[in-house]
């Protein structure tokens, strides 16, 4: 029988936030809802065709596609705010003329708005916070005035449930106050106006982040329901979900495969600044050469757009040790027995798939959330080191040499690579039938099936 229980999924469109809120789509579907994806016009073209066929997709226009200069982010961002609001509001209204009315709208939470949207056609909603809950927690003391910014040069930050955290441990925005004014603005806000709504759905899992999952819970509805990645990695429960499905990069499958089927167990970096980071041509340059002085063999991530900024000769004299790709399947490659470690920009989704598939990482973060998650990677969960940057801000090839041997082959390893071991395990209880994740997407499901 087809669900009559029908609920919308609003992503904000980057490849690092529609990831986690498509695979939490399919888990909907795979216990019994009736699911549309919404994907707006800038990333149309994306879709794959093996998506997934649990879920219904369909595409809005954000108005990108009238877009004839290049746009300040305010201008995006307004821009995306005032488009989606309409053409959100024609979906709802056209669906709710339909055989299977929507209930209820899961958004994104950097996309408040959309709860007014949805109210104001007489359905319910509740955020996603595709971040984990102590950057999200961070973000709720800066709006409530708690944490004075910008932060001051060698100060450290004390706030409820959480380590004491330095200046370079805080989310990017609070600290370069100047730099991204909108985006400041714009995260600090996902806590304007939650007074009222019964579900904050977060992508983490109690285990992990039990002191401040706790301490949220005590002042909104806050569900775990992550870590969302796809099911054949922890819990089998979703049939031949191997994949998220939606790619804004075209991924080299075959290359990368076969390159790590001709390596040692254990002796491969894998090498990913994830979807948006743009490093500078100097950092690039101590990369390469940190990669190369390791002497181990590494499998490097540059997107197209990086590609200018490798130094010229270096993909040429790489093939033996190392492979440099445009883009990858990044769980099937983290899933390798060749990899070793994970030297990553600590984004969450990254962070999370290292965690759940057992993978000490060499942490080098660039900004957003990722100082906060490299803190805990190193620090609370203890499954990899952090580069120290130079007085330019810059990781040098010795830092990055050091650490990279370090987490592969250092004294510490067999520490680092034990604790990654059980994160894996917790991550995969949490979603397994009756963990803490997986009942409460079931609780989300009851409810809204109910309501
Ligand atoms: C952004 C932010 O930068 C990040 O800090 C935030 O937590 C989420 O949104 P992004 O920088 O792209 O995301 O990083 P990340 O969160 O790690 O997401 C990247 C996704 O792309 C991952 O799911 C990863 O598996 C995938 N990926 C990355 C690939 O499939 N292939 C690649 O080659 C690289």
């Amino acid at each position: 029988m087809e669900s009559e229980t029908h609920i919308l999924l609003l992503p904000y469109p980057v490849q690092g936030h529609i990831n986690p809120m498509l695979q939490f789509s399919k888990r909907l579907a795979s216990k019994g809802l009736r699911v549309t994806l919404i994907t707006t016009t800038s990333v149309r073209n994306s879709i794959q065709a093996n998506a997934s066929s649990s879920i219904n997709f369909e595409t809005i226009s954000d108005g990108s596609e009238e877009v004839q200069t290049v746009e300040t982010t305010y201008q995006t961002l307004e821009r995306f705010k005032s488009k989606v609001s309409q053409s959100l509001a024609k979906l709802i209204e056209r669906q709710n003329s339909s055989k299977y009315p929507p209930k209820f709208v899961v958004y994104d939470s950097f996309l408040t708005w959309a709860l007014d949207v949805a109210r104001q056609h007489g359905l319910d909603g509740a955020p996603f916070f595709t971040q984990p809950c102590m950057v999200n927690a961070i973000y709720y003391h800066a709006y409530q005035g708690a944490i004075q910014m910008p932060l001051e040069e060698g100060s450290s930050i004390s706030l409820p449930s959480m380590p004491s955290l330095g200046i370079n441990d805080m989310p990017s925005f609070l600290h370069d106050t100047g730099l991204y004014p909108d985006v400041l603005k714009l995260v600090v806000n996902q806590f304007s106006n939650l007074q009222d709504v019964n579900w904050l759905l977060c992508n983490t899992f109690d285990n992990l982040e039990d002191e401040v999952v706790n301490w949220m819970a005590s002042h909104w509805p806050i569900k775990t329901i992550g870590p969302t990645i796809p099911s054949i990695y922890l819990d089998k429960q979703l049939e031949d979900d191997k994949e998220y499905g939606l790619n804004l990069f075209k991924p080299n499958m075959d290359t990368c495969m076969k390159w790590l089927n001709t390596k040692e167990v254990g002796s491969v970096v894998y090498t990913s600044f994830g979807s948006l980071a743009a490093l500078g041509e100097k950092q690039m340059e101590e990369i390469t050469w940190g990669l190369k002085n390791s002497n181990c063999n590494f499998l490097w991530v540059v997107r197209e757009s990086e590609v200018k900024k490798l130094p010229k000769k270096f993909l040429h004299e790489t093939t033996e040790k190392g492979l440099v790709v445009s883009w990858c399947p990044q769980l099937e490659v983290l899933d390798h027995k060749a990899i070793g470690c994970f030297m990553t920009h600590c984004g969450w989704n990254s962070t999370l798939e290292a965690l759940s598939l057992g993978v000490p990482m060499v942490a080098m973060p660039q900004w957003t959330d990722q100082p906060t998650n490299a803190k805990f990677i190193v620090d609370v969960w203890k499954v990899g080191v952090r580069i120290k940057l130079n007085e330019k801000g810059i990781a040098t090839k010795e830092e990055i040499e050091l650490c990279i041997r370090e987490v592969i082959e250092g004294k510490r390893w067999k520490e680092m690579k034990r604790n990654s071991l059980k994160w894996k395990k917790l991550a995969k209880e949490a979603m397994d039938k009756g963990g803490s994740s997986d009942k409460n997407i079931d609780e989300f499901v009851a409810k809204l099936a109910h309501s």
